[in-house]
């Protein structure tokens, strides 16, 4: 599927085969919380994934979003990102607002963890919780499995 801005020139598509994944290395390198993901587990983290891209009118992918789901009950987003040329013009939010209403996710609960960005996610129908996590990766390094 494919969404197109009312009045600035990006495009969202929701097919894989656009992404562009020097381009989302690049991005996700460039975060706080995947700089240390390398770029095998960055190039197979989209394979099972719902993807969106954001694309500018040269073609040039400036934002991505994915979302880990079942399609009936569960969703985690994650690894949202806006390249920082193009970030404060409401890209991030039309993300959000294509992807809450994806009809792959659209009936299902929908998680995240962030840091900072809280007031993003609530203007789309999020709310504060706890949660547990069990982090397999520090598990194994402790347990040297
Ligand atoms: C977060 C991010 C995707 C937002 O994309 P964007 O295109 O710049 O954002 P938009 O122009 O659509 O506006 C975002 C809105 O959320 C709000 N917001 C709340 N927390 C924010 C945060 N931590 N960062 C950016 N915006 C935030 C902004 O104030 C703005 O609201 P407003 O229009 O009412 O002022 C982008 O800033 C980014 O890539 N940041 C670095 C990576 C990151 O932190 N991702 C989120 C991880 S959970």
């Amino acid at each position: 599927m494919e969404w197109i801005h009312d009045c600035l020139p990006y495009r969202i598509s929701d097919s894989v085969e656009e992404l562009q994944p020097d381009v989302i290395i690049a991005l996700l390198k460039s975060s706080y919380w995947a700089a240390e993901r390398s770029e095998e587990t960055i190039m197979n983290s989209w394979k099972e994934s719902l993807c969106l891209g954001v694309y500018s009118e040269v073609g040039l992918q400036v934002g991505f979003m994915r979302v880990v789901t079942d399609g009936a009950t569960f969703s985690w987003l994650c690894d949202v990102i806006v390249d920082s040329e193009h970030r404060g013009k409401g890209l991030g939010k039309w993300m959000m607002a294509v992807l809450v209403d994806h009809p792959r996710i659209r009936h299902t609960s929908i998680y995240l963890g962030t840091r900072d960005a809280h007031g993003l996610y609530e203007k789309y129908g999020f709310e504060r919780r706890e949660m547990m996590v069990r982090s397999k990766a520090r598990y194994l390094l402790d347990n040297d499995v």
